[in-house]
């Protein structure tokens, strides 16, 4: 009997889509594994390339976690019992994406993934740690069971990808005028994600993923940069008061995601420098507790 690896995603752009598909090839290569790919699509989807003023109307029930209506997954794909499951996952305003959470609150999350070794693996900007602890909660929800996880991000510098994202997110187009580079994850690294699957192959082979992590961060899956977690851990708490202000006055929905548009921007480019400059000059008194944050996100 064939071991069953379920690979599931959500992709906009293609972006993470290429990443399954390319952490996953070792096994389509394999007759002892059958693959199973299944897309998450919403009754009514996003557009994508997104107009600015969706986007950032997007932020209250991203970020709340509220769940749309999805297409039911294909009957063959819920028959089945999975050996492992590849769940690639985007971040939206610091939160899995609302189709990646439309997805787990769903009754088919429970039904593909529990009692199940699974392997999270995301392609954000840079910013997934947050995410990665919400995502942890409804995977014990829903009694999956975390084994590996792989979190890859454009490596520029934080400001620049900001710039990158937006414009791509907004025009489509991931080339941008010189002299940034390209948008998103780097084309080479989406390229080489297949190194990953190769270790993946291994571990399920011998049936237990003791010690993948591990071999994953070596070769490269988990970089974490923990100003950036500070940066998180400061936005949730803002995004949490702007979120629950936007939620309960529909009728000035309209200015509060302008002034939420207006903070996040300010956010960015007057504080985070800011608080960077700081949070350097402060790096040997905290750096114990940093090792520690690096391990966290580094682990699973
Ligand atoms: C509405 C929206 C909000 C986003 N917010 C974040 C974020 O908070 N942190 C982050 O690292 N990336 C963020 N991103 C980037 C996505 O995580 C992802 O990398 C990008 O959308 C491309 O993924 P995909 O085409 O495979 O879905 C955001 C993207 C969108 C569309």
């Amino acid at each position: 009997m064939p071991k069953n690896i379920l690979v599931t995603y959500y992709s906009q752009t293609g972006q993470l889509e290429e990443i399954m598909r390319n952490i996953s090839r070792v096994f389509t290569n394999r007759e002892e594994y059958e693959v199973t790919y299944y897309e998450i699509k919403l009754k009514e989807d996003f557009a994508f390339p997104w107009s600015p003023d969706v986007f950032y109307d997007t932020f209250p029930e991203s970020y709340l976690q509220v769940p749309k209506e999805l297409v039911p997954p294909a009957q063959e794909i819920l028959n089945k019992k999975y050996d492992l499951v590849l769940f690639g996952y985007q971040v939206w305003f610091l939160t899995p994406s609302i189709p990646i959470i439309s997805f787990l609150k769903s009754e088919f999350a429970e039904k593909l993934m529990a009692n199940t070794p699974v392997i999270t693996v995301s392609g954000t900007r840079n910013m997934w740690m947050l995410s990665q602890d919400k995502l942890k909660v409804h995977l014990k929800r829903l009694n999956a069971k975390l084994v590996g996880n792989i979190a890859l991000v454009d490596r520029h510098d934080n400001y620049t990808s900001v710039i990158t994202i937006l414009n791509w997110m907004q025009t489509g187009k991931k080339e941008q005028p010189k002299p940034l580079p390209p948008a998103g994850i780097a084309q080479k690294e989406i390229d080489e994600a297949g190194k990953y699957g190769n270790i993946i192959i291994k571990y399920a082979e011998r049936g237990t993923y003791e010690g993948m992590q591990k071999e994953l961060v070596q070769s490269g899956a988990v970089e974490v940069r923990p100003f950036l977690i500070k940066v998180e851990t400061v936005g949730n708490k803002l995004f949490t008061v702007f979120s629950g202000i936007i939620a309960n006055s529909p009728e000035k929905r309209k200015f509060w995601v302008g002034v939420y548009k207006f903070y996040l921007m300010f956010a960015i480019w007057v504080v985070s420098p800011i608080v960077l400059f700081f949070y350097t000059l402060l790096t040997p008194f905290f750096y114990r507790k940093r090792q520690r944050q690096i391990e966290h996100y580094q682990g699973i």
